[in-house]
Order: structure tokens, then sequence, then C-alpha cells
């Protein structure tokens, strides 16, 4: 049995829903099972996918957290939830999504002339203004300093973390076989005013190649078998945790 009660809703993103608790440091995540690309305009039920992606993130989480990256993560739920709910810390997420890309793809080459699969050094970092209703848009310097969002030493403190985060991510998948070649993440502030990663880190959020596989198509372990209509997309996350949890240590239960 878990040692706190659910709270009401606090937020309902795409992919999940978050949970006040009793506890007032406490908030309950749990993934949905529902895939959406191109802001929503498509989407889908993937039976499973938010099981996965919930211990996909928590096995990433805590490996970061080993290596020194402070997150919002506390732990897997303990009772009936415990396949797609996990605890995390309070946080006010930032509204910047901060993209790092260490190979092109994606909108970088529907973007700019770099050929898919160009290896990018050092990796490219982007920042989105993350808001569905403007379609997430990339950002100049220009409009970041507009928007006011964080001051420039917190920008250089997300970037220190985001650039850490892809080391040591890379270093990790690497010996899974899978080759990161982008993934967005979300910061955000805890209640003491430390930045921390929030949000997730699945296939929903990484661009994911399987290294011994040649093939375009056949490589992809990510979202972009659901974007691109490729199919075997849980199976595909599937994989993904498999190899994963074959190289990290069992995730941690909250209480
Ligand atoms: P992009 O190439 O479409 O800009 O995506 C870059 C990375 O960010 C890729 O790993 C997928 C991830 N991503 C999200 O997590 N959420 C989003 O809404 C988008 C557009 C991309
Ligand atoms: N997460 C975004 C959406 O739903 C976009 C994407 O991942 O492609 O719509």
């Amino acid at each position: 049995m878990s040692r706190y009660s659910l709270g009401g809703l606090l937020y309902e993103g795409k992919a999940k829903r978050v949970f006040a608790t009793d506890q007032p440091d406490l908030v309950a995540v749990e993934f949905k099972d529902d895939a959406t690309a191109f802001n929503a305009l498509k989407k889908a039920q993937l039976a499973g996918k938010g099981a996965m992606n919930c211990r996909i993130s928590a096995l990433l989480f805590e490996h970061l957290a080993r290596c020194g990256v402070p997150t919002h993560y506390l732990g897997l739920d303990a009772g009936d939830r415990s396949s797609h709910w996990m605890l995390v810390r309070p946080v006010r997420v930032i509204p910047l999504e901060v993209v790092i890309r260490n190979v092109a793809a994606g909108s970088l080459c529907k973007q700019m002339p770099v050929e898919l699969g160009t290896l990018l050094e050092p990796p490219l970092l982007d920042l989105y203004y993350k808001d569905d209703a403007f379609g997430d848009p990339l950002l100049t310097e220009a409009r970041l300093e507009r928007l006011n969002l964080v001051s420039p030493a917190q920008r250089a403190e997300m970037e220190r973390l985001a650039r850490m985060i892809n080391t040591e991510l890379c270093g990790l998948l690497d010996r899974c076989g899978l080759q990161l070649v982008d993934f967005k993440i979300e910061l955000g502030f805890t209640q003491s005013g430390e930045l921390v990663l929030a949000d997730e880190i699945s296939p929903d959020t990484c661009r994911l190649w399987n290294r011994a596989v040649g093939d375009a198509n056949d490589r992809i372990l990510d979202k972009d078998r659901f974007r691109n209509d490729l199919g075997g997309v849980v199976e595909a996350y599937g994989e993904v945790l498999k190899r994963v949890q074959a190289v990290c240590p069992e995730p941690s239960i909250y209480g």
C-alpha cells in the first residue's frame, strides 16, 4: 500500500495526468496510453504505452540522478497503480522545451539543408516555447529574451544540465545498442527553487535508432513509428524498455 492518498487533478497533458496528493511535497503522475503527434492532429490509443513510458522514464531518471542530475522523480507507485504511475516532487515547469540533437532528423531536416543522419558535433541545442496554442515554436535569442521566462544564469544552468543529460543518456543507451538521435526535456523549479529535470524521458520524447539495423525505417524504436505510420509502435517501445532494464537496477518504489 502507498503511504499517500490521491488528491485532485492538477494538470492534464497529451500523455500524462498530474494529481495532487495529501502531502504538499508530493504529486502523482499517471502515464496515459494516448499517443498524439503533430500537435494532437493525429491521435491513437496504444495499449501498454503508458506503463512502458513510466518505467523507461523511471529507469532513466534514476540513472541520471546517480550521475548527479537533479530530477523531480521520487519513485514508482507501490500500489495498484504501480504499472503506470510515478511519484514526483511538485515542480513549476518552465514553458521551454529543450531539444538536444546528436544526429540530424525530424524538424531539423525540414528546416535546414542537412541530410538525415548527419552527425552534429557539438550536439545542437534548440529551445522551443511550450505552448500548444502557438504550436510550440522554435525560439530565436531575441524572442527568448522578450519572453523573459528565465534569467541568463538560469538559462545557462538549463543548457548545462541538458548537455550533461545528453552525455549521460548517450553513454547508457549506447550500452543498449541504441543511438540517441535527439530528445526533448522539460525543466522546472522545485518549491525550494532548485532547477530539476521534470516531465518524462521516453520513446515519446526521444529519437532512438537501433545501432544494429541499417534500414532507415526499420532502425526506428521511438514515436516516429507512430508519426510516420510505420507500425510496431508498442513493440518498439517494449524493445527499448527491455534493453534499458538490462543495464539498469530495478527502479525504486516510493514509500
Ligand atoms: P523535432 O525534430 O520534431 O523538432 O523533435 C525533436 C525531438 O523532440 C524528438 O526527439 C521528439 C521530441 N519532441 C517532443 O518530445 N515533443 C514534441 O512536441 C516534439 C515536436 C518533439
Ligand atoms: N507531442 C506532440 C503532439 O502531440 C508532437 C510530437 O511528438 O510529434 O502532438
